[in-house]
């Protein structure tokens, strides 16, 4: 099919799948476009790039059933807070019941506003959490992460690493297959923290915090760096401070130390991709695939900024938290509605901009097809 067939084709489906979005939408555009979406995180090869972040949407098995029918790539559960053994959690400060939370526009775009905290709910209930969503993983249905915010000590105290040992231990029991994937959560309330005054301090937590948790199970390790209250140059000291993560999440919200608050839209995505930007891996990477976009990503023409500077998949928030009407889709879940309008928007969706891209000369077919993963700059590639 030429470019412009497929343009027609691309508007067609947009239409028809407002009211249902085939699950195995990835197979879809593979046969029709001859577009291969595939992305990967944390070793894993996804359908496509599409996953959701840590947070208010991955907290029960019904939303993770929600998301597997939807055919989201992936999904990281909602951040737990490290305890040890008898049940006491250095970091308990986050693990307060929170409930406002408000959908809202910042510099013209979505943003949810809400204080930031992490798993409420008894440590024992977020195990039952892990063990239904490692079924759903296990049966080929959606990928799902465990996400854990561990003790982080002051530069001249240990850390806590009985905290590290219980959790990891208990995770890796209630997954029971090796590896197990896991997410380390540095919060963006955490940046508006006291503790993330000294910049030694938070290149410590980086540098260390990986062994910390490798030293008690098999790990597959993305750590979700903070926007820390430094410049730029401190954001690219700490994506080479945390060379001992398998991924790494790039960026979490910005925090607003006036209101108290984490935020995100256009501000978010404006930073990462500009610290993204002036990041340069070395030319060859001995671990390709390493970085996973999060901020502000609302089109697929956001998802492929994010791939350009090197992210193989990207992990929503916001985007899967709007009013119903903001959606184009008229039918469906909202995690159905979002990945409708990122993969099938005529003008800014996946298909898309990755046609344009194709139309423009800046990106090629490989046996035929468009490969998502070519969007990556070669120095990212496996190729
Ligand atoms: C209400 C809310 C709760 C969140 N909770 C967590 C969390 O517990 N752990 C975490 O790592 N990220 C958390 N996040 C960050 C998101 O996973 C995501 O990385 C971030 O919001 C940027 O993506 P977005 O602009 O698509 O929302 C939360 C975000 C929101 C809006």
């Amino acid at each position: 099919m030429s470019n412009s067939d497929s343009r027609v084709s691309l508007a067609r489906d947009f239409e028809r799948f407002k009211r249902e979005l085939p699950r195995d939408f990835a197979a879809h555009v593979r046969d029709t476009y001859r577009i291969d979406l595939s992305g990967r995180y944390l070793g894993e090869s996804l359908p496509h790039p599409i996953g959701k972040g840590s947070g208010q949407l991955s907290l029960n098995t019904g939303q993770l059933e929600t998301d597997a029918d939807a055919g989201l790539a992936f999904a990281v559960l909602k951040t737990v807070i490290a305890q040890d053994g008898v049940g006491s959690q250095s970091m308990a400060a986050w693990a307060i019941h929170e409930t406002r939370m408000k959908v809202e526009r910042r510099s013209g775009g979505w943003t949810v506003t809400w204080k930031g905290r992490g798993w409420d709910r008894s440590f024992d209930d977020y195990l039952g959490l892990v063990r239904a969503a490692r079924d759903l993983t296990l049966a080929g249905r959606l990928l799902t992460v465990p996400s854990v915010k561990y003790h982080l000590p002051r530069l001249r105290e240990p850390f806590r690493l009985e905290e590290y040992a219980f959790t990891t231990r208990a995770l890796a029991h209630a997954w029971d297959a090796s590896p197990l994937l896991l997410e380390k959560d540095f919060s963006p309330t955490l940046a508006g923290d006291a503790l993330s005054d000294e910049k030694r301090q938070i290149l410590r937590w980086l540098e260390e915090v990986p062994s910390c948790i490798r030293d008690h199970a098999a790990v597959r390790l993305a750590m979700k760096l903070m926007n820390a209250r430094f410049d730029d140059g401190f954001q690219r000291e700490m994506i080479e401070a945390a060379s001992g993560a398998d991924a790494l999440v790039v960026f979490n919200r910005l925090y607003d130390p006036t209101l108290g608050v984490a935020y995100g839209g256009p501000e978010l995505s404006d930073r990462n991709l500009r610290v993204l930007d002036t990041y340069r891996p070395l030319a060859s990477p001995t671990a390709p695939y390493r970085l996973c976009g999060t901020g502000n990503i609302q089109s697929g023409r956001m998802i492929v900024e994010y791939a350009r500077r090197g992210c193989s998949a990207v992990q929503l928030h916001t985007f899967f938290q709007l009013p119903l009407e903001a959606y184009p889709a008229t039918h469906g879940s909202r995690t159905q509605r979002a990945l409708h309008a990122l993969i099938f928007e005529p003008r800014d969706g996946l298909i898309a901009v990755m046609l344009e891209r194709e139309a423009a000369g800046s990106l090629a077919r490989h046996g035929g097809e468009l490969h998502f993963l070519d969007l990556l700059p070669n120095a990212y590639h496996s190729r």
